[in-house]
């Protein structure tokens, strides 16, 4: 049985569990322009096997979130990757949303922001924080227009082959 965190009109949001996170890779691979902005290489051969291992050490179980979004053939359209109450309680943050290049600028990235949002509010979630590389213009815009605001500049930080300058952003779910 296919287990569902939530839904849009397109999408079914599915927690891919550690084991199986190698079920994103034809995703990233997919998304080379997505990689090369923010670390200046495609994505690598394992770059979805190790999701769990990037994930800060000190969380516990439960506390990293990890979509597939499934088209209505099942498809995979899109992930997402967060962290709830990280650094705090009740702050979650959003590591990565992603979307197949097919599946961009239909409004739907903007609905699975919506979706998540009402799940993290009736999950306790007071906020959610996502961290921008300076270059990505296409996410700031989208960021922007589904309500973040900046919060503070960090960096520059080595990520991949570049070194980024990142704009942390927050949207109040009050
Ligand atoms: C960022 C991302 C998730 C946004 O998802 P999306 O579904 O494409 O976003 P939207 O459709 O809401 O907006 C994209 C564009 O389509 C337009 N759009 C929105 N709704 C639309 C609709 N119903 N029909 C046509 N166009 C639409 C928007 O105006 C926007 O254009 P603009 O940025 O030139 O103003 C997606 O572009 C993506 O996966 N990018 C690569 C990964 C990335 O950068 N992620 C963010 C960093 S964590």
């Amino acid at each position: 049985m296919t287990r569902t965190a939530f839904q849009t009109a397109d999408f079914t949001a599915v927690p891919v569990d550690d084991n199986d996170t190698h079920v994103l890779q034809p995703l990233l691979d997919r998304c080379e322009d997505y990689h090369q902005i923010a670390y200046g290489r495609p994505a690598l051969p394992d770059q979805a096997r190790n999701i769990p291992r990037e994930r800060p050490p000190t969380l516990a179980p439960g506390q990293g979130h990890l979509f597939a979004l499934r088209d209505a053939q099942s498809g995979l359209a899109g992930m997402l990757e967060a962290l709830r109450d990280f650094p705090a309680p009740g702050e979650w943050y959003i590591g990565l949303l992603l979307l197949a290049p097919e599946a961009r600028g239909h409004g739907r990235g903007e609905a699975v922001l919506s979706a998540y949002a009402d799940y993290a509010r009736v999950n306790g979630g007071r906020l959610l924080r996502v961290a921008v590389v300076e270059h990505n213009d296409v996410g700031r815009r989208f960021w922007t227009r589904v309500g973040f605001q900046p919060e503070q500049w960090v960096g520059p930080i080595e990520q991949g082959l570049r070194m980024n300058r990142v704009l942390k952003m927050t949207k109040s779910l009050g």
